[in-house]
C-alpha cells in the first residue's frame, strides 16, 4: 500500500525530444538549460525532501516568451512545473518526474510604481526582498513580509497565497493582490492586471489563480497595494510562562495597541532549543516555555512608545508575562525578529522534518502539539510549536535523524484528524502541493473538490500544469 502522500504513477505525457530542444532554443537562445548540473538545485525542493528528474529548464524573459512556450507544450502533450524562488514547503515547486522546469528567475522587471495610490506592478520573477527594498526607498512597504523573503518570488508567494508576519495587519494576498496577468495552459494570455481597488464587472477571476499552485496557469505579473512605510517600528521578545498567559497577552495587546499591532509570533522553548544548539543564537531572555514576538507599525514614535509602554506595564502587573526585551533600532529589531524567522532552518539541522501547518480555534493551538509530544512519545526526535498566533496558524514539525516510515505513521492521519475535529485546515498558508494533496478532504467537502477538478479540467485540459499537485489522486 503506497502511502497517499506517495506520487502516483508518472502520466502518459510525451517525453522532451531533440526536436523540441531545438523549438525552445529558437525561443529562448542560451536560456534553455540541459546542462544536469545546473539542473540538480531546480530539481531538489527547500527541504531536500523530494527529487524530480527533469531535464530541461526554461528561464523566459517576456509573457510572450511564456506564451510561446505553453502553447508549444500544450500541443505536445508535455508537461510543465512552474517554479519562482523554490522555497515552497510541500514539494509543490520542483518536478515529480521529468515535468519541465519553467523558471521565473528572469522575469524580475518592476513594471510600474504609483507613488500616490501606493500600487505596484511587477513580473512575477521579482524576489520578494528586492520589491521591499525598491519600495522602501519610496517610502512604501511590501503587504507581506516571509522568513524566505530573500530568495522567493512575488510570483511564487501569490500562486501560494502566502501568509507570513504581516497577515494580522495587511491581510492576505486575496485583498491586496489587485491584478494578475496569467498565461494559460494552451499559451493564451489572460490580462487581469488592473489597477483598481474596486471592480466589480463579473466574476474576480484573479482569485483562482491566488493560491492555485501552478496548476491553473502559469503567473506573468501582478500588480499589489503597497502600505506606507511605517515611520515607527518597534519589536518585543517577551517570555510567558504558560499557553494561556501567551493568549491573555495577545488579548490584551489587540485591546491595548489595536491599529498599531502589526504582528503576533510565537515560538516554544524546543525551538529556542534548535535555535541554540544549531545556529548558536541565543535567548535574550530569561528561559521560559514559550515566547512571543510582538511588532508595532505606527506613524507617530512617541504616541507607538506610549501604548507600547502601557501594554508592557499591564502584561506585567497581571503576570502575563515572566521577562521581555523591546527594540527600536533597526539592528536589535532584526535580531529579534531573527529568533522567529529562523527556526525552519534551524529545523533542517535536525535530520528530517515533518512539516504541518495548521489553522486552529486560537484557543486549541498548542493543545495540539501538547497532545502530539504525548501520542509519539520518544519515536520523534523532538516536537516543536511556532507560527503565527494572531492568524490562528501554527507550525507543528516533528524531527528524526531521517526519514521514518513508522513515525509518519503515528503521525500521519492524527494530525489531520485532530485538525478536522476543531474545523481546523490542514493548510493554512503553505499549500497542498505534492505532500498535503489527498488530505484535502479533511478541510474541504467533496462537492468543493470536485468544482475544483472541474475547474482544473476546464483550463487546462491536458492536466500539463503542475501535475501530480494540490488535486487530490482520485479526481484526475
Ligand atoms: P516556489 O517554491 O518556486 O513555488 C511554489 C508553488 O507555486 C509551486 O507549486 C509552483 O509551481 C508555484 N509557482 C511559483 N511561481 C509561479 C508562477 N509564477 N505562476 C504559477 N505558479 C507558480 N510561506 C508562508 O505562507 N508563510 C511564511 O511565513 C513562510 N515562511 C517561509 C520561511 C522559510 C525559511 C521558507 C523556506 C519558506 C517559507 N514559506 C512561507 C513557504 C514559501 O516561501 C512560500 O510558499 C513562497 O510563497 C513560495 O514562493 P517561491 O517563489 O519560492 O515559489
Ligand atoms: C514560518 O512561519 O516560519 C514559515 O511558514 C516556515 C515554516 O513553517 O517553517
Ligand atoms: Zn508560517
Amino acid at each position: 500500500e503506497p502511502s497517499p502522500a506517495a506520487a502516483p504513477e508518472r502520466r502518459s505525457f510525451s517525453r522532451v525530444t531533440p526536436e523540441d530542444l531545438a523549438f525552445f532554443r529558437k525561443v529562448l537562445p542560451g536560456r534553455t538549460i540541459t546542462d544536469p548540473d545546473l539542473l540538480e538545485s531546480s530539481n531538489v525542493d527547500w527541504l531536500r525532501s523530494v527529487r524530480g528528474s527533469s531535464e530541461v529548464l526554461l528561464r523566459p524573459q517576456t509573457t510572450e516568451e511564456v506564451s510561446q512556450i505553453l502553447s508549444y507544450c500544450n500541443s505536445r502533450n508535455l508537461a510543465i512545473n512552474t517554479q519562482g524562488g523554490n522555497t515552497g514547503l510541500v514539494s509543490g515547486s520542483v518536478p515529480v518526474y521529468d515535468e519541465i522546469i519553467l523558471s521565473t528567475a528572469l522575469m524580475n522587471n518592476v513594471l510600474s510604481f504609483d507613488s500616490i495610490s501606493g500600487i505596484l506592478t511587477c513580473q512575477a520573477g521579482c524576489v520578494l526582498e528586492n520589491l521591499s527594498l525598491y519600495l522602501e526607498d519610496r517610502d512604501y512597504i511590501m503587504p507581506l513580509d516571509l522568513g524566505s523573503k530573500g530568495s522567493c518570488h512575488i510570483g511564487g508567494n501569490v500562486a501560494t497565497n502566502a501568509g507570513g508576519l504581516r497577515l494580522l495587519r495587511y491581510g492576505s494576498l486575496h485583498g491586496t493582490v489587485l491584478g494578475v496577468e496569467v498565461v494559460l495552459a494552451d499559451g493564451r494570455v489572460l490580462d487581469c492586471l488592473t489597477t483598481l481597488r474596486k471592480d466589480n464587472t463579473g466574476y474576480d477571476l484573479k482569485h483562482l489563480f491566488i493560491g492555485s499552485e501552478g496548476t491553473l496557469g502559469v503567473i506573468t505579473a501582478v500588480s499589489v497595494l503597497c502600505p506606507r512605510k511605517p515611520k515607527s517600528v518597534n519589536v518585543v521578545f517577551l517570555g510567558c510562562e504558560t499557553f494561556e498567559q501567551l493568549l491573555q497577552t495577545f488579548q490584551l495587546c489587540r485591546g491595548m495597541l489595536g491599529e498599531i499591532l502589526s504582528a503576533f509570533e510565537f515560538l516554544d522553548s524546543e525551538c529556542m532549543r534548535l535555535l541554540n544548539t544549531h545556529l548558536k543564537i541565543s535567548n535574550p531572555i530569561s528561559d521560559c516555555p514559550f515566547y512571543v514576538v510582538i511588532e508595532t507599525s505606527g506613524s507617530d514614535a512617541t504616541h507607538d512608545g506610549e501604548k507600547l509602554h502601557n501594554f508592557l506595564e499591564e502584561a506585567m502587573t497581571s503576570s502575563f508575562i515572566a521577562d521581555g526585551t523591546v527594540a527600536t533600532e533597526d539592528s536589535k529589531i532584526k535580531a529579534l525578529w531573527s529568533l522567529r524567522e529562523r527556526v525552519t532552518e534551524a529545523l533542517t539541522h535536525e535530520g528530517y522534518t515533518y512539516k504541518y501547518d495548521v489553522s486552529l480555534p486560537v484557543d486549541r493551538i498548542y493543545q495540539m502539539v501538547t497532545d502530539m509530544r504525548e501520542h509519539l512519545g520518544d519515536r520523534a526526535k523532538s516536537v516543536v510549536g511556532y507560527g503565527h498566533v494572531g492568524d490562528g496558524n501554527l507550525h507543528l514539525n516533528i524531527t528524526s535523524p531521517a526519514k521514518d516510515a513508522a513515525l509518519l505513521a503515528a503521525i500521519e492521519p492524527f494530525v489531520y484528524e485532530w485538525t478536522a475535529g476543531c474545523q481546523g485546515s490542514i493548510s493554512a498558508e503553505h499549500g497542498l502541493g505534492l505532500k498535503k494533496r489527498n488530505y484535502i478532504y479533511y478541510s474541504k467537502p467533496s462537492q468543493a473538490v470536485a468544482l475544483m477538478g472541474n475547474i482544473k479540467a476546464m483550463l487546462d485540459p491536458k492536466g500539463i500544469l503542475n501535475p501530480y499537485k494540490t488535486l487530490p489522486d482520485n479526481l484526475q
